[in-house]
C-alpha cells in the first residue's frame, strides 16, 4: 500500500447566508491506492461553477453538500494509476475528484478525454460549460438568423459562447452583464450587437433600447431581476431558456418571483424551458466537434480565467458569484501533464 500526500479542502460548514472564505478549510492528508474498478487521478484543472454553491443550498440535481465533507467539484484529471480498469496512466480523465490534489474515483464515473489543442479548451468552450451553451441555445432556444436573443452572465463561461453561437446562426445578440467592462468586452471582442448593465436602476428601459423589436429568445442563466425585466419585451411564442439562476444561489432562501409568470406566458404563448447539459450526453461529441470546428474557423472566441493553487478555489468560487471572472473559471492545481 502506498501513501501519497495530499491536500484537500473541506467545506466546514454550510453558508445560512452569503459565502464566505472562513467556511472553508485546507487540510494536509495522505491517499492510499485505488481499490478494484477504480483510478486514482491527479487534479490538473479544477472547474469553478456557480452550481458548487447552489449545490450547498440543495433541491438541485444532487444530494446537498454536507459540512466536514471534501468540497465537491469536477475536475479535468491525469490518471496515475488504474486498478482493473482499461485507461491507461497518463490518461486524461474528466471526472469528480473533489477540491484535492489527488483523489480515487470510481472507474465508471470518469470520461476519457481525446486531448485536441489546449487542455483548458475541454473544461471551456469543449467542456461542460460550452456544450450547455450549445445544446441550450441550438436545441432549447433555436434561434432563427434575424431574431433578437438576449443572454445574460453574457461574458461569463456559458453565456459567452451561448451569445456567440446565435451570432453565427444570424441573431442579433443582446448581452446582459454586471458592468460597463465586461460589456464593451463582449461588443468588441464576441461581436455582440448591444450590451446592457444589470446594474442600472433603469434595467426594463436599457433592455427596450437594446431590443427595439422585442426579444425572441432570452437565454437565462441567472433568473431574478433580469428575467422579470426580460418578461415583458418577450415577443409572442418567444423562448425562454432555463440554464441557471445565479442571482438565486448565494443566500439560503431563493427571492420568489418573478412578477409576470405566468401572466406573460399565457398572454405571449412563450415556451419556457429548463434543462441540464446532461440530457444530451450522446450528442456530446458531435457538439464538440462544431465547437472545435468555429473555434478553428476563428468565429467562436474563447475567453478563460484562469486561478493559480488550489488553495485559492474558495475566492475563486466566491468570487465568480460576485461577478469578478470574465469566461470560464478554473483553477490550476498542477500543470498541464506533458
Ligand atoms: N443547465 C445546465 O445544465 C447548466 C450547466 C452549467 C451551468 N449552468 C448554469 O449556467 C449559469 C452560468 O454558469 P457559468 O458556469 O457559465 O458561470 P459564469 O457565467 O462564468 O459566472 C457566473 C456569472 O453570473 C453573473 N452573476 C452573478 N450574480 C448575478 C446576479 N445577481 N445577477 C446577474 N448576474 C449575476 C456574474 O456575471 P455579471 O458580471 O454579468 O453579473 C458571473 O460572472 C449558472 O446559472 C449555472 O448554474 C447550467
Amino acid at each position: 500500500m502506498t501513501e501519497r500526500p495530499n491536500r484537500q479542502i473541506l467545506l466546514v460548514e454550510r453558508p445560512r447566508g452569503k459565502l464566505e472564505e472562513s467556511q472553508f478549510k485546507l487540510i494536509d492528508s495522505t491517499i492510499g491506492d485505488p481499490g478494484p474498478g477504480e483510478l486514482l487521478v491527479r487534479t490538473v484543472l479544477l472547474s469553478i461553477d456557480p452550481a458548487n454553491r447552489a449545490w450547498m443550498q440543495g433541491r438541485t440535481y444532487r444530494e446537498q453538500l454536507g459540512a466536514g465533507e471534501v468540497m465537491a467539484g469536477g475536475a479535468l484529471c491525469e490518471v496515475v494509476a488504474a486498478n482493473g480498469a482499461p485507461i491507461a496512466p497518463g490518461s486524461i480523465v474528466q471526472c469528480e475528484p473533489g477540491w484535492q490534489e489527488y483523489a480515487v474515483v470510481p472507474a465508471n464515473r470518469i470520461l476519457p478525454v481525446a486531448v485536441r489543442g489546449a487542455l483548458s479548451h475541454h473544461m471551456s468552450v469543449l467542456g461542460i460549460t460550452g456544450l450547455t451553451a450549445y445544446h441550450g441555445m441550438l436545441d432549447v432556444g433555436r434561434p432563427k438568423k434575424g431574431e433578437t436573443v438576449v443572454v445574460s452572465a453574457a461574458a461569463g463561461a456559458t453565456g459567452s459562447v451561448a451569445g456567440q453561437i446565435a451570432r453565427i446562426i444570424g441573431a442579433r445578440v443582446v448581452g446582459v452583464t454586471g458592468s460597463d467592462d465586461k460589456n464593451r468586452l463582449i461588443e468588441r471582442d464576441l461581436s455582440f450587437d448591444a450590451a446592457v448593465n444589470h446594474r442600472s436602476d433603469k434595467l426594463r428601459e436599457d433592455l427596450a433600447a437594446a431590443c427595439p423589436n422585442g426579444i425572441d429568445v432570452y437565454f437565462d442563466n441567472v433568473g431574478g431581476r433580469v428575467l422579470e425585466a426580460v418578461l415583458p419585451l418577450m415577443r409572442t411564442h418567444g423562448r425562454i431558456v432555463c440554464c441557471g439562476a445565479v442571482s438565486q444561489y448565494d443566500s439560503a432562501t431563493p427571492a420568489p418571483g418573478p412578477a409576470g409568470v405566468p401572466g406573460q406566458l399565457i398572454v405571449k404563448r412563450l415556451r419556457m424551458e429548463g434543462f441540464l447539459v446532461s440530457d444530451y450526453i450522446g450528442e456530446w461529441a458531435e457538439a464538440q466537434g462544431q465547437l472545435a470546428a468555429w473555434v478553428a474557423a476563428g468565429e467562436l472566441a474563447v475567453l478563460e480565467d484562469i486561478v493559480e493553487g488550489l488553495e485559492s478555489a474558495p475566492r475563486a468560487l466566491i468570487g465568480i458569484l460576485a461577478g469578478d471572472n470574465v469566461g470560464k473559471r478554473m483553477v490550476r492545481v498542477a500543470p498541464d501533464p506533458t
